[in-house]
């Protein structure tokens, strides 16, 4: 079968390099891809806005199945366009894909589903939202309810900062997202992810993986897209994995099905391990970047047989099977991020694979001269398996030192709290 591939991402290269190995994968296409994709596939330039430029390509190319990476496409309805013309798509429809589009519509769906999460409130108004402040307690959690490119959360210490922030949300200062604003209850404990695949019936959990926000050694400093991210979590147990699923993930894929937007695609939960149990965060409607890239070094099952499965509703079956050793990846990034990164620098990966470490393309581009160089804030994500966090931490960063990549920069404590409590 041919696959085509959207996105141009760590996410996608990893997701690129495992449909490569699939036996049923014929011809690989990537759009826009990037330059470790197009080690895996032919990249093609397609206008993913253009829904009748990506299904026309399909039929030209007789693709079996697409693979969407990113959330925009898929809350903008990509996966119905192609639905609509009779291509497989991995990837919610554009109802479905409300999960991450909208912070208001899950918290609604998680009330009426009763599915454990943080008092909120929802608002379109300032007045109101100020207000509503009184009912809650310092820290406040503040949420733009649209997509924010990951920016759209403020946790305000003060009842000060907290006004200012709501002002900024109406105000314009995360655009169309912050035009209704949710208002929600801090929750205390450790974060970790679940995944799971889902036909809009059928549920295949997808592995568990903890990363790394903010920018700083410590987990200190402004918050980034992920420095770094491991998988298995191991504080997500095998009780509290169950108790996820049974908790959170069966009731928002009946409840979606039950009011006709069946869920189709991978559902990203972040969770708060609190003292009473796992509770929703947030729900993201595609694989996490750079959590993907872990779940794909530890996947064993074939990626394009699992996927189409799942776009064709028949996802019980086929297995998927991860490896129980660990996987680790290390974001570098390049200098100024997450500010304005450095664009340009100069990348040698010659040596950097050595020892089966795997480096994933996330920001990179080819320079006039052939050369790799930076080209966005996150660049490249190194990454290493072992028995256990501290051993895949210490295959990473071995591979992160044959990296030459001089104006770029990584945290070097991916897996600290795991690997205290390994310790
Ligand atoms: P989100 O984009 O919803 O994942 O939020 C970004 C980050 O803000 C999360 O990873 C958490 O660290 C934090 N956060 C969001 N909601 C809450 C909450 N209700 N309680 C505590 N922390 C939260
Ligand atoms: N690494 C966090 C995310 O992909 O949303």
């Amino acid at each position: 079968m041919n696959v085509l591939l959207l996105g141009s991402g760590g996410r996608e290269h990893a997701l690129a390099w495992k449909l490569a190995q699939s036996p049923s994968c014929d011809r690989l296409y990537a759009a826009p891809g990037n330059p470790g994709i197009a080690e895996e596939a032919t990249c093609v330039a397609i206008d993913m806005t253009d829904h009748a430029a990506v299904t026309a390509f399909c039929a030209a190319n007789t693709i079996g199945l697409v693979v969407i990476g990113p959330e925009a496409p898929l809350v903008d309805g990509l996966a119905d366009s192609l639905r609509a013309a009779g291509v497989p798509a991995f990837g919610p429809s554009k109802a479905a894909a409300q999960l991450e589009g909208s912070k208001g519509f899950t918290k609604d769906l998680c009330e009426r589903a009763n599915i454990p999460t943080g008092g909120y409130i929802r608002t379109t108004s300032l007045d109101q939202a100020v207000a509503a402040l009184a009912d809650y307690t310092a820290p406040y959690v503040l949420k733009a309810d649209g997509l924010a490119a990951g920016k759209g959360v403020v946790i305000a210490a003060t009842l000060e900062e907290a006004k200012a922030a709501l002002s900024d949300m109406f105000g314009g200062g995360f655009g169309e997202a912050g035009a209704e604003v949710v208002i929600e209850e801090f929750l205390e404990g450790e974060e970790a992810s679940f995944f799971a695949l889902t036909d809009g019936t059928a549920i295949m959990p997808f592995g568990t993986a903890q990363d790394h926000k903010q920018v700083g050694e410590g987990d200190v400093g402004p918050n980034t897209g992920g420095m770094g991210a491991y998988s298995p979590a191991p504080v997500l147990t095998a009780d509290l994995q169950a108790r996820t699923v049974k908790e959170i993930i069966q009731p928002t894929v009946d409840t979606m099905r039950a009011e006709g937007m069946p869920y189709s695609g991978v559902l990203y939960a972040g969770l708060m391990l609190t003292k009473v149990g796992p509770q929703l965060i947030e729900y993201n409607c595609r694989f996490g970047d750079p959590e993907c890239q872990v779940l794909m070094m530890r996947l064993q099952g074939d990626l394009v047989e699992i996927m189409h499965a799942c776009a064709q509703g028949r996802l019980s079956e086929v297995d998927a099977g991860f490896a129980d050793e660990t996987a680790l990846t290390v974001v570098m990034a390049a200098n100024g991020y997450p500010g304005t990164p450095e664009k340009g620098g100069a990348i040698d990966l010659s040596a950097s694979e050595e020892g089966g470490a795997k480096v994933f393309h996330a920001g990179t581009k080819r320079g006039d001269d052939g050369g790799l160089i930076a080209n966005g804030g996150r660049v490249l994500n190194v990454t290493a398996k072992g028995a256990n966090v501290t051993e895949a931490q210490a295959n990473a960063y071995e591979a992160v030192d044959r990296v030459d990549f001089s104006s770029g920069f990584c945290r070097r404590d991916i897996g600290w709290k795991e690997v205290a409590r390994e310790g």
